[in-house]
This record gives C-alpha cells, structure tokens and sequence, in this order.
C-alpha cells in the first residue's frame, strides 16, 4: 500500500496562523474508482488569498471546513490513472490542496507541458497570479501609454507582473515594497521607474507625493492594490482625473483582529470621477489561454522576468511557509517543492 501525508484544518486561527491551526495526518492511497486519477505533488502554490478561506465568514469560495485538507493549488505528475484523458507520467496542474498524493476526477485540471517552462511558472506567472497580474491590469485598469502605475506589494507575485506589463504598455511604473532590497529588486531588475519602501519611517502620502513630483506626474492614473489600508488611502489622495483604482487583495488586512478603517480619502472618487473596482481572477477562465499565451511569449522574449521563491521541504512545512506571505519573506511567487 502507498502512503500519504496532508495539511488539513484543525482550528480557525485568530490573526497569524499558528502551529494548532494545522494538523498532519497520514491515509493509504485507496483503489481509484474509475475516472479518477493519482497525483504525486511535486510542488504546492502559496497564497494570501488561503488565509481568508480559513475563517468561517461568507466569501467567494465557502470556507475550509475543520478537518479538510487544506484548498491549495499544486502541480505534479500522475502515479495512477482510470481516466484515459489524464494518463501516467502527465505533469497536472490543478486546486489538488496540501498534500503529497492528490486523487482527481479531471475537474478543473490540466495537462501542462513542462518543456515550454519550468513546471513552477505554472503555478506563477502561467497560472493563477499571472492571470490576475494579466486581467486585473488589463481589464479593470484600463492602461494608456503614459500613464502613471502604481502597484503595491511590488515585488511580490501578481505586482511584479503587473509593473512589467505596464512597462510593456508605455506605462510609468511606481512600486510599492517593503524594504531597500526588494525596492533595489523591482528598479534595477524587473524596470520599474520608482520603488517607495512603505516600512520606512516617512509616511506613504508625503514618499508618493514626492515621487509623482520627481516624475513631473499629475497624479496617479492606476492603482493596483494588493494590500489595502494605509497605502490605499495614500494612493487615493493623488488620483488624477478618471483614474482606475483596482482592487486585487488587502493583505495588509487579512490576518487583522479587529476591524480596520475604511479609506478616509474615498471622496476623491467623486472629485476626480474616478473608479474603485474589485475583480476576482476566476471571472476570466474562459481567457486564460489568450493570456496564457501572451504572457508565454513575453517570457520567451525576456519581456518579462517572474521571480519565485521555491522552499524545498516536506509537506510539514506547508504552514511556516505561508506564513511567509504576511512577513514579506518571498520575492515573485511562493511555493513549496515537495522533496
Ligand atoms: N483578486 C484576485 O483574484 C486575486 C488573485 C490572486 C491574488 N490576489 C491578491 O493579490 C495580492 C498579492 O498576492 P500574491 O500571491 O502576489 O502575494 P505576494 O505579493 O507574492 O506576497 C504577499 C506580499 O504582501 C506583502 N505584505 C505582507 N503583509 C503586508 C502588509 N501588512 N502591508 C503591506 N504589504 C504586505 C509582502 O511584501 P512586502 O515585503 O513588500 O511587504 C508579501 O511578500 C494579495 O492581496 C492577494 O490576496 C487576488
């Protein structure tokens, strides 16, 4: 018999996920029943967004039950089949949750061809943060050569994509980071115009202000926020006239404990007649292949870089490495590669 260990869901935590959050268990991998398929993960994405589906409260997606595996994407490469569309030795992509071995039926996985890139940009910027870069960007920022981007958690995941194609678009890019290396990271490796460090001791308004001055800019055309709070609200004070201000995540706030303020500066809004708009990746499935494919050839033309951290451990490091995600310990995409 084949053994097997998962992350599962043992207490929702209050803030930080701590070790009691999680449990570790061990099952035999049972007799497929037809249709389905044996994945041995190779690797599991890491992302913001599974802080939220640990808490009991409604959302998009219903929360992780107590006792569940943990929801996660990951990828790997078929052990077992019953299911002559996903046979053995196919690498998969798909929502196949923290554990070693997954069992699928095919819904919403995918054969990917792992010559065409390393199997972890598929879980990056060939898969679901790419796609959020890719359509958050384009479909609700609305991008004209010359306008002024700024993009938060810059040199994370979904903002280093989303500053690179706005380089692509003629775009002047303003990140946001924490900390002098990732800012030196997002100029001097990924091209952005300007990279403010939000942990510094001067205020987000009073360094935006400066550096939309250094640039000679109006104001601030798109903001993509990936973190919410206080640097939205900066962001807020420097909209120019019909800016976009698209609304990806607030990491800033995923992990609070009690409930945080609203941005004060919202009216701004109505004085520049500008737009706030919040987006989930998964509305644009039906695009993904197009975008997909143009992202695929950026990459190939050295257009755009995707930076990943990739932790080597075993599945018991899931929960310290997710963790990672709220101190800012990851450049470009997370994940953990399962030895
Ligand atoms: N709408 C959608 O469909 C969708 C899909 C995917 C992701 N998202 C959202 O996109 C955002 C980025 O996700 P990602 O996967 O690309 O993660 P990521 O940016 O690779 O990692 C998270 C980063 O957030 C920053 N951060 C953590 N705590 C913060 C705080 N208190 N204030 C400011 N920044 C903080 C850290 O960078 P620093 O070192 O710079 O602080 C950290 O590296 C998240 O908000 C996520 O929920 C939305």
């Amino acid at each position: 018999m084949t053994s097997f260990r998962s992350v599962r869901l043992a207490k929702r935590p209050t803030g930080l996920p701590s070790a009691d959050t999680w449990s570790i268990d061990t099952q035999e991998l049972p007799e497929l029943a037809p249709g389905e398929f044996a994945i041995a993960i190779e690797q599991i994405s890491l992302d913001p967004a599974m802080r939220g589906w640990l808490d009991d409260r409604p959302s998009y997606l219903p929360p992780v039950e107590i006792g569940a595996i943990m929801r996660a994407g990951s990828l790997g490469k078929i052990m077992e089949s019953k299911n002559s569309r996903f046979p053995v030795g196919s690498q998969v992509v798909g929502n196949f949750g923290a554990t070693e071995i997954a069992i699928s039926n095919g819904q919403g996985a995918r054969i990917f061809n792992p010559e065409l890139a390393p199997a972890s940009t598929f879980l990056g910027a060939l898969g679901m943060t790419g796609m959020t870069a890719y359509f958050g960007f384009f479909e609700l920022g609305k991008p004209r050569a010359g306008d002024v981007v700024v993009v938060s958690a810059a040199a994370g995941a979904v903002g280093s994509i989303v500053g690179q194609l706005a380089k692509i678009n003629g775009c002047t890019v303003i990140g946001i980071a924490g900390g002098k290396e990732k800012c030196d990271y997002v100029t001097k490796e990924l091209g952005f115009d300007l990279c403010l460090d939000y942990k510094q001791d001067t205020s987000m308004r009073k360094q935006l202000g400066e550096a939309l001055k250094q640039l000679g800019a109006k104001g601030v055309d798109i903001y993509f926020d990936n973190v919410g709070g206080e640097i939205l609200n900066a962001n807020l004070a420097y909209l120019s006239f019909g800016a976009r201000v698209v609304i990806c995540g607030a990491i800033s706030q995923y992990n609070a404990t009690e409930i945080t303020p609203g941005p004060s500066n919202y009216m701004n809004l109505l004085v520049k007649r500008a737009s706030m708009k919040g987006f989930l990746v998964f509305d644009y499935e039906s695009e993904f292949s197009v975008a997909q494919r143009r992202i695929g050839t950026w990459l190939a033309q050295g257009k755009i870089t995707a930076p990943e951290t990739i932790i080597s451990g075993d599945i018991t490091e899931f929960p310290a490495t997710l963790n990672r995600l709220f101190s800012g310990d990851n450049i470009g995409k997370l994940t953990l590669k399962i030895n």
